[in-house]
This record gives structure tokens, C-alpha cells and sequence, in this order.
């Protein structure tokens, strides 16, 4: 079984690979996902490495003899300034390779954020799960998440108002 542990700069090679295959399962399952910008990996390693940094951030990976096989992103943050104050947990990004799919292995990663959330003093976690992805979707609702608020898309034509 993996080991939950906080991700250190040795993790970033395995985080941007895993990185690239979420991009990839999701680029597959709906058009309208966003491409992969051509410095992805470098900008993916940026921004990892301000989560190691950052207090209010939390990189967590599963640990298999020294490799990381998932990863899970996540930030705590205070709702938005006219509604009551109130601190929430944010998961950007949860995936495990496929290799190590369906072992759990991604709800123990769910099951420390939470923990980790809880400590800093949020009362709730969210998250966002693509409409087509039903596996992400089973899994969160395994997990005890349910859904809140639905995002709608509308494909525009760029600068056709001049
Ligand atoms: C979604 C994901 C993170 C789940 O991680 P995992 O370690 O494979 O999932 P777990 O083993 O913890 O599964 C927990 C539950 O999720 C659901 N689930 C997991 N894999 C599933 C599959 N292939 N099909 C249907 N349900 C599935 C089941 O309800 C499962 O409970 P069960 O074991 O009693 O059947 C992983 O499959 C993944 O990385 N997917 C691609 C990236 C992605 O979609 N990430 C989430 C973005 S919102």
C-alpha cells in the first residue's frame, strides 16, 4: 500500500507526469476541455513548487518504494469578502496513474486533505469534476461530496465586436 505523505521538490518529475496524464484522460473525455499550454510542465512545476512553499497550500502524494504514483493539490481560502467569513479547503487536482487505479489509493490521499483542511480551520472542502468524467464523478460521491454548483459553457467567437 502507498504511503500519504506532503510532497517535496523530488516529487516534481512524477507530479508534472501525472499532471500531463490528467490533462490528457480529460482533453479525451470533452473537446471543450482547455489545451495544454506548450510550457505546461514548466509552469505546472512553478506553481507546484509554490505549494511546497506556500502555507496555505498542500501537495500530497502516495508514496510506492520512494515513487510517487497520485498526487492531490489543495488550497485553503476565505470566502469571497461580502458573505460571512468562513474558511473553506479548494482540491485543484487529485489523480492517480492508472497503473495504481481503484486501490484506494485516491481516497486516502481525499481522506488527509480533509484532515489537513479540518487543522487549518475550514469548515468544508469543494472541488470541480468535469460533467463527462463519471469515474471522478462516482468517486467523489463515494467520498461523501455532492454536487453544489453547476458550471455553464458557451463557446464564443473571438473579437468579433469591432
Ligand atoms: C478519480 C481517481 C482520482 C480515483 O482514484 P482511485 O484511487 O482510483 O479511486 P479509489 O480506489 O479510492 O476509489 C474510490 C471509489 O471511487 C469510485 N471509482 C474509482 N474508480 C472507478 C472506476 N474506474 N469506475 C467507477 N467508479 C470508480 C468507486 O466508487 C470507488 O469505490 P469502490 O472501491 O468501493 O468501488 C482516479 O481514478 C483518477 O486519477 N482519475 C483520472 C483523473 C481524475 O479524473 N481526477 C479527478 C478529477 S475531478
Amino acid at each position: 500500500m502507498a504511503t500519504i505523505r506532503e510532497a517535496d521538490e523530488h516529487d516534481l518529475r512524477a507530479i508534472i507526469s501525472l499532471w500531463n496524464g490528467l490533462i490528457a484522460y480529460h482533453c479525451g473525455l470533452d473537446g471543450r476541455f482547455w489545451e495544454r499550454a506548450a510550457d505546461g510542465d514548466e509552469k505546472i512545476r512553478l506553481w507546484m513548487m509554490e505549494a511546497i512553499e506556500k502555507a496555505d497550500r498542500l501537495l500530497l502524494v502516495a508514496d510506492q518504494e520512494g515513487v510517487a504514483v497520485a498526487f492531490l493539490h489543495g488550497i485553503v481560502r476565505n470566502s469571497p469578502t461580502p458573505m460571512a467569513p468562513r474558511l473553506s479547503g479548494y482540491i485543484t487536482d487529485v489523480v492517480v496513474s492508472e497503473e495504481r487505479a481503484h486501490q484506494r489509493i485516491g481516497t486516502a490521499l481525499v481522506a488527509a486533505a480533509e484532515r489537513w483542511f479540518s487543522d487549518q480551520g475550514a469548515e468544508d472542502v469543494t472541488m470541480t469534476v468535469a460533467v463527462h468524467n463519471q469515474r471522478g464523478k462516482a468517486f467523489w460521491r463515494k467520498n461523501g461530496f455532492e454536487p453544489w454548483t453547476e458550471t455553464m459553457h458557451k463557446r464564443l467567437k473571438v473579437g468579433t465586436s469591432s
